[in-house]
Formats: structure tokens, sequence, C-alpha cells
């Protein structure tokens, strides 16, 4: 991307920009939550639409001049209901944490009872972490691994706790688990306990979307919230989708996020989340769906045979978890810092009960979806597992060090960031 009015006009902000450009090209990213948008995707963030002020919904607005922001808003909404097989789509929250709290305010009173994955055990912190404005709203109960060897979740303690605590809303969802999750468990104990279910598929919505993970729609969840960044493959942002033609539950979820959360949704956002959501309707979105899958079990394999601890055993998304400290001997903290130095961006993270505190727990959490648009394979994939095991062993070894940052850039050079999906 070039920059040639800002580099003419504010070069302290170009450097910046330059910079991360250049990091970006250099380097390989395993945040699981980060991707590469396309060229189209920039465009449209970088759109008039960013002008425009369009409070209210497509045909219901608070100002004048609506006519493509309606247009767009449409194109966004009905790509978003084919892609997740929803009636509904709300597109218009800022991002993901705000869709979700737009959620809370639409379907719960103060003091209702949430349940959401135990953050230790992968869930996110906006379902219920004590320092959230949800949490001081809303009572959050948790569930958990029975087993974080095989991350299997205690469906049947969910169960028992559900029947208990008589929770109002029911929260499939995570932010660092690593196995499918049995939508129609959550579903089954939803109804028995009169809560809603919904989906956080913050992390998951590209590989549901793209067909190869399961739809918690398929399994009579009521909402889905999601960002439509991460695997999705579109500009930072959220949205709320809904299953049925539920026009009371509708009005509440598009009241909540505005007037109740919101003011202004911002169109140049929505116009790119539009031009994503027909990328990922495209047949190569699919193929795309699965190689991250087939690159996370290649990084997966590699770990196993180097006896590299992973939290649930493995992987069935695009993520895995590491116990570094377990397996190293060395904090996630250092363990982020040192793969740093050697070009490849990953993040430490809780693992479940977690001794070590969360500034420098025992983990690091990485995933595919990023490398895989760079278009490599599992070959390439293996590659990079390798490097992290050689780098966090040798990481007081200098010169082996600069070897491995060499061999990095190599690789990222072979595989440049690409402008263009379809
Ligand atoms: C499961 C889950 N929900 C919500 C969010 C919040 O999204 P955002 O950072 O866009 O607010 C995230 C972000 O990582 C997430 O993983």
């Amino acid at each position: 991307m070039h920059y040639s009015f800002v580099s003419q006009q504010d070069p302290e902000v170009f450097e910046a920009l330059e910079g991360e450009e250049r990091r970006q090209a250099e380097g390989l990213e395993l945040i699981p939550s980060e991707n590469y948008v396309s060229r189209a995707v920039r465009e449209a963030l970088g759109s008039a639409f960013t002008n425009k002020y369009s409070e209210g919904l497509p045909g219901k607005r608070y100002y004048g001049g609506q006519e493509f922001t309606d247009q767009v808003e449409e194109i966004a909404r009905t790509r978003a209901c084919r892609l997740f097989a929803a009636a509904y789509a709300n597109v218009q929250p800022l991002s993901g944490a705000p869709a979700n709290l737009a959620v809370y305010h639409a379907v719960l009173q103060p003091g209702d009872t949430v349940m959401g994955m135990d953050l230790s055990h992968g869930g996110h912190l906006t379902h219920g972490h004590p320092l959230t404005v949800a949490a001081q709203l809303f009572r959050f109960v948790t569930y958990k691994m029975k087993n974080p060897e095989t991350g299997e979740i205690d469906y049947e303690a969910m169960r028992m706790a559900a029947r208990r605590e008589k929770p109002k809303l029911i929260i499939a969802g995570f932010s660092a688990y690593t196995r499918e999750l049995d939508y129609a468990a959550f579903a089954d104990i939803a109804r028995e306990v009169g809560a809603l279910a919904m989906a956080d598929i913050a992390h998951t919505a590209g590989l549901i979307a793209g067909g190869v993970l399961a739809n918690p729609f398929s399994h009579s969840f009521d909402l889905i919230t999601t960002t439509t960044h991460k695997t999705l493959r579109g500009p930072r942002g959220g949205m709320i989708l809904v299953r049925e033609e539920n026009e009371e539950l509708i009005t509440r979820i598009n009241r909540a996020v505005f007037p109740g959360l919101q003011g202004g949704p911002h169109m140049n956002v929505i116009a790119a989340k539009a031009v994503a959501f027909g990328e990922a309707l495209h047949s190569s979105f699919g193929d795309y769906c699965t190689a991250v899958l087939r690159n996370a079990k290649a990084m997966a394999a590699v770990f196993a045979r180097e006896g590299v601890r992973m939290l649930g055993g493995g992987t069935d998304n695009h993520l895995l978890l590491l116990d570094v400290y377990g397996s190293f001997g060395v904090g996630g903290k250092e363990a982020e810092e040192v793969l740093d130095a050697v070009g490849i961006t990953l993040n430490k993270n809780t693992i479940a009960d977690d001794p070590r505190p969360p500034l420098d727990p025992s983990g690091v959490r990485l995933g595919t979806p990023a490398i895989t648009t760079r278009g490599m394979g599992e070959v390439e994939c293996a590659r990079v597992a390798e490097i992290i095991v050689e780098a966090l062993r040798a990481r007081d070894d200098r010169a082996k060090k600069k070897a491995l940052r060499d061999e990095v850039r190599e690789l990222a050079a072979a595989f440049p960031v690409p402008e263009k999906f379809v």
C-alpha cells in the first residue's frame, strides 16, 4: 500500500505506517486473532463512507443523504445472513466486545445470571471478567474443561451448574480453546433451563462460514456474535446474527446497538465488511479454511513429536495453546520475546488453572490464519513449528537465534502478503 499523501503531509505518522507495513511483510504473524485483509477491503475502509453519519437502520435513518449507506449496509446484511444461515444480521457493532455487550443489554436485566467459559480454560474477557462493565451489571458463572489434556468440556457439570444457577443466557465461545464445541449439548442445556443460547464465534467465524466447522445455528442457537476480522478476514468490527425471524428479539438487539450503546455506525467499516463477506462467499474461501485447519494440524504434529505439551492435546481449529513453562522451563512472556526476536509474532497466554500470573503466564497461543493467507502449506507450517521449538531451546544462543531470524525472513519473503483473494 502506498501512502503518498501521508508521506508528504505527515512524515511522523508515515514513519509508523511504513514501519508496520515492513514488520508485517518481514515477520511471520502467528497471533491467531490476526489476519491480512485484501486490498479491496482496505480500499473500502479508506472510502468516502468514513465521512458519513448514518444513525438508525437502512430506510430509517436520522440524517439525510443515505442513498448509498443504505445500499451498502443492505449488501453487508444480506451477505452476512447467507454466510451464516441467519434470519437477521445487525452489522453495526463497532467490534466484538461491543457486540457482546449489546446482546447482554438486549436480553438481560441487571442482576441476571450468564454462564460462560472460564477465562483460564479458554473463555474471553467479555464472558465475565470482573473488570468488565458487564460483570458489574450481571452475574457470571463459569464452566470448564473436564480434562485440559483432552480439552473435553465437562458438559455434565455444566448441566448441573445450569440447573442450580438458572442462567438467562449461556455462551458458547472462546479465545483460547482448541477443540470443537458440542453445540448440541449447549443448546440442550440452555433449553432445559430456559436460557437463550448465544455463540460468540469471534475466533472461528471464517471457519464456520467456510464450512469446515459446525454452525451453531444448525443446533438451534438463538444468537451469534462475532468479530469480522480474525478468520473471517474482514475489517476490525463486530456483528450480531439472529437465527429466526423473531421480531421482538430483533428489535431488542437493534435498540441495544443503537441507541443503547452506540451513536453513528462506521459506514466505511460496514462497506469493508460487505466486501469481505463477498470474498468469504466465494468458493475459494472454503479452500482457505481447509488449509488453515490442515496447517494447524501440521504444526501440532511437530509439537507432539518434540514432546511439547499442548492444551487440549492438539487442535481441531486454527489455534494451538502451548505450555511453554512446562515444556521448556520458560515463561510465556520470555517465550513471546524470544520468538519476536526471531521474527515470529505470537502471544503469551494463560493456560488452564495457571499457577503463574496473567502478565507472565505458562503458555503461548498461536495459530495459522495469517500464514495460510500468505499461501504457506503444511511443509512450511511444520518448519515454523520446528523454528519455534529450536528458538525456545536455544534462547541463550545468539548465533542460533540469528540463523533462525534469517530463515524466518527468507520464508516471509518467499510468501509475500497477498492483495487479492478472489
Ligand atoms: C471470543 C471473543 N469474543 C470477543 C472478542 C472481542 O473482540 P474485539 O477485540 O473486536 O472487541 C474477542 C477478541 O479477541 C474474542 O476472542
